[in-house]
């Protein structure tokens, strides 16, 4: 069950019109799936979460289009894993910026729940540093169904 069945990569710039974008691209690309609803949702919410943060803190609102984000798909038959990473500022106390309410950013109508919601709408996250600066945030979401059962092969 841990064979890699797709894998994906794609280049942003860190603009915040490629949020929604990035959440599309995400969302097709484990709709082979055949995911419910909800996790697609799911889904699609953590990734916005995580592009979001590369958009406002990593590159501080620059919207440069040399301010790159990578986002990797690698698809399992019953699992998504996503990596979204950006070589911006990086974070200093990646614990205390996962805690809820924890924003560097309080006047600037940010909520400080980003990883929270991303923790809880996905099974698993991890966030690093990564060697050179910057920051990769890595999520898994598992489906309830079986490819072989919903699509009958
Ligand atoms: N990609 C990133 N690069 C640098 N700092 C980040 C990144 N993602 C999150 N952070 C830091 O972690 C804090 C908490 O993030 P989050 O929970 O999404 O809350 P918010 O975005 O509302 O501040 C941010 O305020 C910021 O300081
Ligand atoms: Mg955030």
């Amino acid at each position: 069950m841990n064979e890699i069945i797709n894998t994906m990569s794609m280049q942003i710039p860190a603009k915040s019109e490629n949020e929604s974008f990035a959440r599309a691209v995400v969302a097709a690309f484990c709709v082979g799936l055949n995911p419910t609803i909800d996790e697609v949702s799911d889904i699609k919410t953590a990734v916005s979460e995580a592009v979001t943060n590369c958009v406002v803190h990593a590159y501080q609102k620059r919207q440069s289009k040399d301010d790159l984000i990578t986002i990797e798909c690698k698809l399992f038959p019953q699992m998504l894993e996503v990596t979204i990473s950006d070589c911006g500022v990086g974070i200093s106390n990646i614990k205390q910026a996962m805690e809820p309410f924890y924003t560097t950013e309080p006047d600037n109508e940010r909520s400080g729940m980003g990883f929270t919601v991303m923790q809880s709408f996905m099974d698993s996250i991890s966030v690093n540093n990564r060697n050179g600066g910057g920051t990769v945030v890595t999520m898994r979401k598992h489906f309830t169904k079986e490819k072989a059962q919903v699509s009958g092969e």
